[in-house]
This record gives structure tokens, sequence and C-alpha cells, in this order.
């Protein structure tokens, strides 16, 4: 990988939600994990979520086993997420905000709210040699805040950008690019990485990935959605070669 290309992580949750639909085993989150590896995934994401709605215990402890890339391990900021995460020592914890009530991650976190907290929070998972990223919106106040607590990276949230783009809001979704290239560069001028992702398609990854700053981007319900219609391999090669276009 040269300096300059983009890694994709590929967030394998809704293939654990479409098997807890039903209970049991199928379709299996693991081979869904495999599969994007060989089809050029470079990171596979997956949130462990307070209410265990999709990713399991079970599902974290059979992909640190599985996995020959690095495991993204998303999680919200609580005792019990540190301890497991303490215990798997993935390669990378993304620290998000959860609702029980939400459907999805719906917003970044509010670090500057909280940074005493967070700083000690993700001490211990710095000194276990886990790289600590921070989700957050394109706001100066939290990429500051994110950058005082000690975080190596940030990752954009594009969920808005995304939904403007959807909803065919051109102005809000083009003001919502701006920032988002506005602060990437902002974030890489402290000395963070950049990553970002919530929401992207197709439609909406390249402008995205044009940004020189963005190193990494984590890409999952579109592509499980995707799978259903072309298969997995094909979805995640299509994202890839989307990816690796818009980077030039
Ligand atoms: N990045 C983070 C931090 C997320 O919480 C999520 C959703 O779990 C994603 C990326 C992927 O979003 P999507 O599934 O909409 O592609």
């Amino acid at each position: 990988m040269t300096d300059n290309q983009l890694r994709l992580g590929v967030n394998i949750d809704h293939v654990a939600t479409v098997r807890n639909a039903r209970g049991g085993a199928y379709p299996d989150p693991v081979r869904a994990a495999k599969l994007a590896e060989e089809a050029g995934a470079d990171g596979i994401t997956a949130h462990l979520r307070e209410d265990r709605r999709h990713i399991t215990d079970a599902d974290i402890d059979a992909l640190m086993e599985a996995l020959t890339v690095p495991l993204n391990f998303e999680m919200a900021a609580t005792e019990e997420m540190q301890k497991i995460a303490l215990r798997h020592k993935p390669h990378a914890v993304c620290i998000v905000p959860e609702k029980r009530e939400e459907r999805t991650t719906e917003g970044g976190l509010e670090v500057a709210r909280e940074e005493n907290r967070l700083a000690h929070f993700i001490a211990p998972l710095r000194d276990a040699g886990c790289r600590v990223s921070i989700f957050i919106a394109a706001d100066k106040k939290q990429i500051e805040a994110a950058h005082r607590i000690g975080a190596e990276v940030i990752e954009l949230h594009t969920g808005a950008y995304c939904d403007f783009h959807v909803e065919g809001k051109i102005d809000e979704r083009d003001h919502e690019l701006e920032a988002l290239k506005e602060m990437s560069a902002y974030a890489h001028s402290l000395g963070l990485e950049v990553h970002a992702g919530h929401g992207l398609t197709y439609d909406t990854v390249q402008p995205v990935a044009a940004f020189p700053e963005v190193k990494e981007l984590n890409i999952g319900h579109f592509l499980i959605g995707e799978a259903v219609f072309r298969g997995l391999t094909p979805a995640v090669q299509e994202m890839r070669r989307l990816m690796d276009k818009a980077r030039g």
C-alpha cells in the first residue's frame, strides 16, 4: 500500500443484524469478514453495542481469532466495553456515542463536554497498544478536544452529508462536504490521523475519498445491502475501485 492509498474498513454489523432477526447462526459475520478481507478490505469494523442488537461478544472472540487484517472495535465509552477491549487488545478502538433508542450512531461524540473523563478512559487503551479513534462531527471544537485528550485518530461523521444527498438537498449536502474537507485538513494539521464514515454509498464515497488527508473510510450498511444484489465480494471490490479512482 502506498502512502496515498486510502484504507477501506468494512463494517459487518448488519450481517449480524440479519442473523439476529431469526436467531441461530446464519448469516455468519465472520464469514462475511473473511470474504471482505479477500475482496480488498484493509480492516474489519464491528460495533459491540451495549444492547448486543447485532454483534455479540462471541462474534468479537471469533473475529479476533479469524482475521488477518486489523479489527477496528467500535464501542461506547463505558467501563464494560473498556474491559472487553483491554482483554482483546484489538488493533484499533473507535469510541462512539451510543443511545439505546437510536437506530444507528446518530451523531458524533461530545468530546469537549467530557474531556477529563475521556482522557482517563482512553489512556489504558493506548497503553495496551490500541490505536484510539474518536468518532466526531466535523467541528473544530470537537477536533481540538479529541487532540487534547490524546486520541491519535479522529473519524469524521459523514451521515449528514449522505442524508442530504439522498434527500436531494444539494446546497446543504455541499455545505456539509465543505465542512468535512476543511476539518479533515485542520485535524491533519494538528497531527491527527483522519478517518471518515457513516452512510457512505457508491454515490457519495468519491468526494470524501478525494480528500488527501483522509486515510481510512469505514463503510457497512450500504455494502451489506448491496451484497444482496451482487454478492459481497463484487460489492466490496466496486467500493474499492471507486475509492482508488477518486484518489487518483
Ligand atoms: N463509522 C462509525 C464510527 C460507525 O459508527 C459506523 C456505523 O456503525 C460506520 C462508520 C459505518 O456506517 P454505515 O454502516 O452507515 O456505513
